[in-house]
């Protein structure tokens, strides 16, 4: 049986169209593909301003997301046999775009379906995935996979190469600093996983498609980042609060508050980090069982609320 395959995503930059692309390039000949665009009402601006870029953190992190466009009914009347969705994380969390559209009439498409996420990002989506799982949770789809493609490179180095390529537009590389974003080796790599989740379409065998993902290395997962994303998530909530009750998205009473928030984040990124990756490293040491524990549980699609 020709499986139905409808693709939902949102990419601001293209990265996680190519990747999505990558992914079904093997088995395009043997499923039927439709595609299904999230798209703001009110685009983000790609490069961003500073202050544009990080005043969307607020309504990111407090699940206020931007309203997004319809999804032509054509889609929405067709019975799919599996969903992909597509998203990437913002300050930890869905990008706007994502959870607009999973907070809205839109995602009912998803209610019943299996589903299968694919994450394109720098690297931290755990808690994003999180929030995810709980959407979906609560339209009664069924997580069968997660593929995550993340910039390998060192912390410091992503965070350089994706800050050109925000406020520059710039993704290629200059200088000592590579290209931003995925590398282009592991997006062409992606096609491997297509086949994966096709034969266990045809198999009926879903149930077990996160571990033939897995498998093949669709998620991979330090330890570290468990306690980075627990630390980051908490500054972001408090920030958050801060900066909205001083007015909304590009309110100018606020700004003062986001370019504070931008100074903190960097000098956390910087300066900090390098001593926050050194706790990080005794916490390990301390809490391994736990935190391998944890790893094991991130790895997988299960969701238990609040582990993180
Ligand atoms: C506002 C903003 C916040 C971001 N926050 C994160 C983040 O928390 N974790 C992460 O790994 N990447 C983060 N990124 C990078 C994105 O996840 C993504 O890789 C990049 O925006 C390109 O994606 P796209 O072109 O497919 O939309 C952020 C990007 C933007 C624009």
């Amino acid at each position: 049986m020709r499986p139905r395959i409808l693709v939902v995503y949102y990419s601001q930059t293209g990265q996680l169209r190519q990747i999505l692309d990558s992914i079904l390039s093997d088995i395009n000949g043997k499923a039927d593909i439709d595609y299904a665009v999230i798209e703001p009402v009110t685009p983000f601006p790609f490069p961003w301003s500073a202050l544009q870029f990080f005043d969307a953190m607020p309504e990111t992190v407090e699940h206020l997301p931007c309203v997004v466009k319809p999804i032509p009914s054509e889609i929405l009347n067709k019975n799919y046999d599996l969903i992909i969705l597509g998203y990437q994380p913002w300050f930890l969390n869905p990008s706007q775009p994502a959870t607009g559209f999973l907070q809205s009439e839109l995602a009912k498409i998803l209610m019943g379906k299996p589903v299968v996420t694919v994450i394109g990002c720098r690297n931290m989506w755990l808690h994003a995935q999180e929030k995810v799982k709980g959407y979906l949770d609560g339209l009664g789809a069924r997580l069968v996979g997660n593929i995550v493609l993340t910039d390998t490179n060192p912390n410091l180095v992503s965070t350089l190469t994706v800050i050109r390529w925000s406020f520059k537009g710039q993704k290629k590389a200059s200088g000592l600093l590579p290209a931003a974003g995925v590398q282009d080796e592991d997006v062409a790599a992606a096609n491997r996983f297509g086949k994966t989740i096709y034969q266990h379409f045809v198999d009926d065998n879903l149930i077990d498609l996160q571990r033939g993902l897995l498998s093949q290395g669709a998620v991979v997962l330090k330890p570290g980042l468990v306690i980075l994303e627990q630390r980051g998530i908490k500054n972001f909530r408090i920030w958050s609060k801060y900066i909205r009750r001083k007015g909304g998205p590009g309110d100018p009473a606020r700004a003062s508050r986001v370019l504070a928030f931008k100074n903190l984040l960097i000098v956390a990124i910087f300066i900090l980090s390098p001593i926050s990756n050194l706790t990080a490293l005794i916490k390990l040491a301390i809490k391994r069982h736990a935190l391998l524990k944890d790893v094991e549980y991130f790895r997988q699609v299960d969701y238990e609320k609040g582990r993180i």
